[in-house]
């Protein structure tokens, strides 16, 4: 992704080979910030902070905390502890004990001596496959939104309304749910998107809104509730998503109000897609309702909202009344059966447990194993 003319992915190293270099989201759309990160502390920080957000940064973060961690010191204890600490973050994204998995899987049969390469070798393989999926879940989706597109005049623009960020800034690079939007557009395929604002923290209205238009395409923030009536009157051709955790069988967690949306979809008719690289399937799971754990955040998050003031400052206005309590389930899940396909990396499949094991005959081995 482009911004302001430069190049960026969201993690990177710093020149110095070492520290961790990451886009501040919290102070998103109104200042490009960035953060360095010198230890595994100040990586579960940004991680549970939401300075970086979005299931495969958690990940990346994460493994890039391990090689801190290792840098700092590369013991069996530091390396445990590091893991608990990092593994404690935010419950929700699997991606984050995937990428602390396959951490521990590289790192704990090596001398202390060996880790820190290892470790800083093995995060950057972890960020550099990240590309290459979302950009393969972007060729399939692209295929998707062709398909929608043939057959329609040729200057009638394709309506996909999206939820959350699941874009460049939920990932590597690219995006996941918006990944097959921009190479759509790249393409020359006329098409805009409805981006529900994402209550309580308005990643869509501050994060995807802010994407898209770095990329100039075409896109309208929505109030979250805004997208049944549209789907009703004709105004949505498809629906893409992202998602923190994906059961073997299809169920789909992902930002809270993903669930409603989907039901709107089912009801009116419009295609609801799901897009997501594997390290988002849990393969140990079977029912999302009942075994995927939602995180639960701050009532401070519904209380109040964060917003530029006429004077140009960034700030914090009460918008409950004063004494009423707020609750704040971050995700919801959606059952396989209200999703029309999952968009991965090796493909689009139907949401089932039959779906996914066609596509990843391998995963499913290794999770029965
Ligand atoms: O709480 P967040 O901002 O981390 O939630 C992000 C989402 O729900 C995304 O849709 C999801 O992580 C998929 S990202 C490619």
């Amino acid at each position: 992704m482009r911004i302001h003319g430069q190049a960026y992915r969201t993690i990177w190293l710093a020149q110095d080979g070492w520290r961790v270099c990451v886009i501040d989201q919290t102070r998103l759309p109104f200042r490009f910030e960035t953060v360095t990160l010198s230890s595994a502390e100040a990586a579960a920080e940004a991680i549970r902070s939401m300075i970086v957000r979005g299931a495969p940064l958690i990940g990346a973060t994460a493994a890039y905390g391990m090689a801190l961690a290792m840098r700092a010191e590369p013991s069996d204890a530091s390396l445990e502890a590091a893991l608990v600490l990092l593994g404690a973050t935010r419950p929700t994204a699997v991606n984050l004990h995937w990428a602390l998995a396959r951490m521990r899987g590289r790192l704990v049969a090596l001398s202390p001596e060996e880790r820190m390469a290892a470790a800083y070798s093995e995060a950057a393989a972890i960020c550099d496959e990240d590309v290459a999926l979302c950009r393969a879940i972007g060729e399939h989706g692209l295929g998707l939104i062709r398909a929608i597109a043939s057959g329609r005049p040729a200057e009638r623009a394709i309506n996909i309304l999206t939820h959350c960020n699941a874009g460049w800034l939920a990932t590597v690079d690219w995006g996941t749910a918006l990944a097959p939007i921009y190479l759509a557009h790249d393409a020359g395929i006329p098409l805009h998107v409805w981006v529900d604002e994402t209550r309580p923290r308005n990643q869509g209205a501050a994060l995807t809104a802010y994407e898209l238009g770095a990329h100039g395409v075409p896109h309208t923030v929505i109030a979250d509730n805004a997208g049944g009536h549209l789907m009703q009157h004709g105004e949505v051709d498809m629906v893409i998503v992202g998602t923190d955790r994906t059961t073997a069988t299809g169920d789909v967690a992902n930002k809270i109000g993903t669930y409603l949306k989907a039901l709107a979809a089912h009801d009116n008719g419009v295609p609801f897609y799901v897009a997501l690289p594997s390290p988002t399937i849990d393969w140990g799971l079977s029912d999302g309702l009942r075994e995927i754990p939602i995180e639960e955040r701050a009532a401070r998050e519904v209380t109040h909202l964060t917003g530029l003031g006429e004077d140009g400052e960034v700030r914090s206005f009460r918008v409950v009344a004063p004494g009423s309590d707020a609750a704040n389930p971050a995700f919801d899940v959606t059952p396989a059966r209200l999703v029309t396909g999952l968009i991965t990396e090796r493909g689009v499949t139907p949401a089932s447990a039959e779906g996914l094991a066609r596509l990843f005959p391998d995963q499913v081995r290794g999770a029965a194993a």
